[in-house]
């Protein structure tokens, strides 16, 4: 029982140890890829650029959001009550650098996000909409 307990505590502590070096991975994705348009602080630019700092969008809409990293984004949208309809193209980026900046943008700013993106989810998530 008690090796039970340890093993469970080890592999608890090896996701938060995961998901950490993730998000110090998607730092450096984000300052590379994303910042000239989201900005540092992750504010956008008011009807050009949405914000990713406290967005609904993105808390809310993981799927599209991980779409719109993979694949680019255009057309009107809704964030935090203000609306877009500009183009984001597809960045080029790999499936774990995805992952990796989705966990960056969730965990920077004040957002939150315990639920890791893993390379798996975003290479499960295809461009036609599926819902
Ligand atoms: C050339 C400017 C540009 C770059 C670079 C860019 N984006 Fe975007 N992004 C946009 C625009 C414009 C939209 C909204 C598109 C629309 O109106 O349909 C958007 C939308 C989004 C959304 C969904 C809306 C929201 O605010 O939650 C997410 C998430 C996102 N971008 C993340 C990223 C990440 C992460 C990167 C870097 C890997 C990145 N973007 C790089 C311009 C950019």
């Amino acid at each position: 029982m008690i090796s039970y307990l340890g093993w469970t505590a080890y592999t608890f502590g090896d996701q938060d140890e995961a998901l950490k070096a993730s998000i110090k991975r998607g730092q450096e994705i984000y300052q590379e890829y994303c910042i000239t348009c989201h900005m540092a602080n992750g504010e956008g630019v008011e009807g050009t650029f949405p914000p990713l700092a406290k967005a609904d969008y993105l808390l809310k809409n993981r799927t599209e959001s991980i779409k719109a990293i993979k694949y680019g984004m255009s057309g009107e949208i809704k964030v935090n009550g203000k609306t877009y309809n500009n183009t984001m193209s597809n960045l080029g980026l790999y499936d774990d650098e995805v992952a990796d900046v989705m966990n960056y943008v969730l965990n920077n700013w004040g957002n939150k996000s315990k639920k890791m993106v893993t390379e798996e989810e975003v290479k499960s998530i295809k461009e036609e909409k599926n819902s």
